[in-house]
């Protein structure tokens, strides 16, 4: 007897739908191939989402959300809604949906598929080899702490936002750390600003704290300065990294950019009952409905679906290696050398699935 599972997939905006559009197809092929049975349902998240409603994440999305099995999100944002009030910006619906879901933890691997090196910026023997996990705090920290907003002090604007940690919010979260570099190669790169940021040296300590339950786990600290130019310099040094919200948003685009775009890096994010699925890029308004971008995160993003909520490794390792395989013969712009066929969105998403069909 075939598993049911509910997705509620999110377009959202810009290049949302072309790439979620083949990371569903994808998604469809390989759940028929383990015996699960979709029910997926489309709904509004985003910019989409405030022209429809007037709100960024309407109530009958968050609902559909939580009765879930899991979410697949394309992107949100764009110039368009840039002028609107923050409360209602197509950012604010994604950060509230992580939130009311808890997904606290934010995985985001940065591994160079194939021989992507050629689209890197970095030179060959820096990058190749490369494959970091940044995990990235998503609930807390400067993303949600109070008081926020701008106010008028001493007759200017004043703007305030908050950077604040509680103890247990960082002992979850480095456990996450600990325990996935258990499952890599042991080794923790835990990304503060313990130097300057009380939050962060209260960080540090608590992480140091909970080291002492994994001895196997060899644990080293990184300012967050220099942490990006390590990344940069020697990406090869790092195996696991946890850090917080904002450092992490910063950090894993640098790292997405080891892998030769931005287009390749997907995400997890986990820690709630319900588990939620993005490509890391933003929702690149300028080339929207274009059929240029780049699915392979999001088609990388259904794998750690596969991988994380319906706990089908195996089902992730056969995306993975539909991927790399396509990417021998066939690039989309993004990551286009030399002696490759440039193609659109749409038919890379079709070789993805005719790669997964010799596999
Ligand atoms: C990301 C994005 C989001 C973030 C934006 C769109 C709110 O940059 O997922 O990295 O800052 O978390
Ligand atoms: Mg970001």
């Amino acid at each position: 007897m075939s598993t049911t599972k509910k997705i509620v997939v999110t377009s959202g905006d810009g290049i949302g739908p072309d790439v979620s559009e083949q990371a569903v197809q994808v998604m469809q092929a390989v759940a028929l191939r383990f015996d699960l049975q979709l029910e997926l349902s489309e709904h509004p998240v985003g910019g989409i989402a405030y022209d429809l409603t007037g709100t960024p994440l309407p109530d009958e999305t968050l609902d559909a959300c939580k009765a879930a099995d899991a979410i697949l999100l394309g992107a949100v944002g764009g110039p368009k809604w840039e002028p609107l009030d923050f409360s209602v910006r197509p950012e604010r619906g994604l950060l509230k949906l992580r939130s009311e879901l808890q997904l606290y933890a934010n995985l985001r691997p940065a591994v160079i598929y194939g021989d992507l090196v050629d689209a890197s910026t970095l030179k060959r023997e820096v990058v190749e080899g490369t494959n970091i996990m940044v995990i990235r705090e998503l609930t807390g920290g400067i993303y949600f702490g109070q008081p926020r907003g701008v106010t008028t002090e001493n007759g200017e604007r004043t703007g305030r936002n908050t950077l604040v940690y509680s103890e247990s919010e960082i002992q979850r979260i480095a456990k996450v750390g600990f325990e996935t570099a258990q499952k890599r190669s042991n080794r923790l790169t835990s990304v503060d600003k313990a130097n300057v940021l009380e939050t962060t040296e209260l960080w540090r300590n608590v992480v140091v704290e909970l080291s002492r339950d994994y001895p196997d786990v060899e644990l080293n600290h990184m300012y967050v300065d220099n942490a990006a130019m390590q990344l940069i310099r020697d990406p090869k040094q790092f195996d696991t990294v946890v850090t917080t919200n904002l450092f992490g948003d910063i950090l894993s685009d640098a790292a997405a950019m080891l892998t030769g775009s931005i287009g390749m890096l997907p995400s997890a994010s986990v820690g709630g009952d319900i588990g939620l699925y993005e490509p890391v890029h933003g929702s690149a308004p300028d080339i929207a409905g274009q059929d240029k971008a780049n699915p392979l995160a999001t088609i990388l993003s259904v794998g750690m679906m596969f991988r994380y909520s319906f706990d089908l490794t195996e089902a992730d390792e056969l995306i993975q290696k539909a991927v790399v395989q396509t990417i021998e013969t066939h690039r989309t712009g993004d990551i286009m050398s030399e002696g490759k066929t440039l193609v659109g969105c749409q038919q890379m998403g079709d070789l993805v699935l005719k790669a997964l069909e010799s596999l």
